[in-house]
């Protein structure tokens, strides 16, 4: 609870920050400790997650490009958290291959926005979807519809792997409903996706077994569709997450563990 008689905030528990010609609020200092506690409590950020942040996060020191690209990711994020709210887009868009450390590095953000006092929530893109399209059921329940509400209302929404869902024209429909609701009225994204994407990425091939034949990945647009995309440029800061290896292989995160 704010201190009423706070002289910095007026007992509001918010203080108004402007820097670069920016504005936003701040959380007070006196009610910094109770609010925190109680946004991680509500944030649902898986338990394999928990224990990650900035600190945790290890630049490889054995290979000059992973260095140079995660070192420049971990930057852009880490400066995206200090500015925060005075920040030129509402959002963090993390694109990069699997094991490259998206994950870790996005929830490190949620994490210290918690922790400067914001509310903010984790959303597993595909089970997110999934408990939508259910929820549209006449017979399902209302803590099913209660997902949509919560993804549309949070003041920051993590929206972890984008794309990994059977696409439907619904499923369409409802993504960009949430991406582009949150666009409209400066709401926090943090997305992160393994989908290529032309303008980032470039094209990536892959080999289309049995035939051989090479073939282009699914770019983001092709899954998400193209409205949704193009608001999540416009309201994100695009980081790259480019490493040459595997985080989860490079240290042995493997599944069941190889027999040696
Ligand atoms: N640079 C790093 N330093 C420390 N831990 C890391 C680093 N990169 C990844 N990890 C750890 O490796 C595991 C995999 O990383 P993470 O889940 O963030 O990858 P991802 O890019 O989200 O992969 P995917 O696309 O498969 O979801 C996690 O346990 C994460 O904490
Ligand atoms: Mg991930
Ligand atoms: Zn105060």
């Amino acid at each position: 609870m704010p201190d009423e008689n706070c002289t910095i905030c007026g007992g509001t528990g918010w203080k108004i920050l402007e820097r670069g010609g920016l504005s936003g609020a701040e959380l007070c200092e006196c009610s910094r400790t109770s609010r925190t506690a109680a946004n991680k409590e509500n944030s649902r950020i898986p338990p394999k997650y928990q224990h990650v942040s900035f600190d945790n996060f290890k630049i490889p020191q054995d290979n000059a490009h992973a260095r140079e690209h995660l070192g420049q990711a971990l930057l852009q994020v880490r400066g995206f958290v200090r500015e925060y709210p005075a920040v030129d887009k509402p959002g963090l868009l993390l694109i990069g291959e699997n094991g490259t450390g998206k994950t870790h590095l996005a929830v490190a953000a949620l994490k210290a926005l918690l922790e400067k006092g914001y509310e903010g929530v984790f959303f597993d893109y595909a089970s997110l979807l999934q408990r939508i399209t259910q929820s549209f059921d006449v017979a399902s329940g209302a803590s099913l519809r209660e997902a949509y509400r919560e993804a549309l209302e949070a003041p920051v929404l993590l929206l972890d792997e984008l794309g990994a869902y059977k696409m439907t024209e619904f499923v369409e429909d409802t993504i960009t409903a949430i991406i582009t609701d949150r666009c409209n009225n400066g709401k926090t994204l943090i997305a992160t996706t393994n989908l290529p994407d032309p303008n980032v990425t470039g094209t990536i091939f892959q080999y289309n077994d049995p035939s051989r034949m090479k073939i282009a990945r699914r770019t983001l647009a092709e899954v998400i569709g193209p409205r949704a995309r193009s608001r999540l440029f416009e309201m994100c800061r695009v980081v790259q997450m480019n490493a040459t290896e595997d985080y989860r292989v490079k240290t042995g995160q493997v599944y069941p563990k190889p027999q040696k």
